[in-house]
C-alpha cells in the first residue's frame, strides 16, 4: 500500500476524519522521515479536513518533526522529575560530546538532540527517547555508552532499525 492507502485504511476506522489526522501523520511521517509542508498538505487533502487542523497537531506534538532529524533523534525529558535527577547535566554533557546545541544535528547527519516535556516515565528519570524506546535511569557514563553502541552500529541499518534494536533502559 502506499501512503494514501494506507491513511484511508487508518482513517476507515474513525468516523470523523478529524479525528484521524494523528495516526495520519504517524503513517506520513514513517514514510517521509519528517513532515515539511507539502506532506501536511497531502496528508490534509487525503482526509478532506482543514489544513490548519494538520499544522496544529504537526507542530504541538514533540513526536512530529516538521523538519527533518538525524538518523537518531535523541529526545531528554527536562521536566521536573528528570531535572531533579540531573537531566541538565545530561543535556550540557550531550551537547558538549555531539558538538551540537539542543535542536540541533550532528555535521555527519547521524544525531539530533531535542529536548521535551514529562515522557510519562518519571520512575526513571532522567528519561530519554530514543525511536520507540525510552532509555531510563541515566546518567553520563550510560549515556556515553549508549552514544558508543548507536555510532558503532550506524551504517549498518536504517535508524529505525538501529533505535529499535537498543533495549529499553539501556
Ligand atoms: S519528568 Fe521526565 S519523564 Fe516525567
Amino acid at each position: 500500500m502506499n501512503m494514501r492507502e494506507k491513511i484511508k485504511a487508518a482513517a476507515a476506522r474513525y468516523p470523523d476524519q478529524r479525528s484521524a489526522i494523528m495516526p495520519a501523520l504517524l503513517i506520513a511521517q514513517k514514510e517521509h522521515g519528517y513532515l515539511p509542508g507539502p506532506v501536511l498538505e497531502e496528508v490534509a487533502d487525503i482526509l478532506d479536513v482543514e489544513r490548519i487542523w494538520v499544522y496544529e497537531l504537526a507542530t504541538f506534538y514533540t513526536l512530529f518533526h516538521t523538519e527533518p532529524v538525524g538518523v537518531f533523534h535523541l529526545q531528554l525529558c527536562d521536566n521536573v522529575s528528570c531535572m531533579l535527577r540531573g537531566a541538565e547535566d545530561l543535556l550540557r554533557h550531550l551537547e558538549e560530546v555531539l558538538g551540537i546545541t539542543k535542536g540541533g544535528t550532528t555535521p555527519d547527519g547521524l544525531f539530533t538532540l531535542s529536548t521535551v516535556e514529562c515522557l510519562g516515565a518519571c520512575e526513571m528519570a532522567p528519561v530519554m527517547q530514543l525511536g520507540d524506546d525510552y532509555q531510563g535511569d541515566l546518567d553520563i557514563a550510560r549515556i556515553d555508552a549508549l552514544l558508543d553502541r548507536l555510532r558503532a552500529t550506524a551504517g549498518q541499518a536504517t535508524g529505525a532499525d538501529l533505535a529499535a534494536t537498543v533495549p529499553p533502559g539501556e
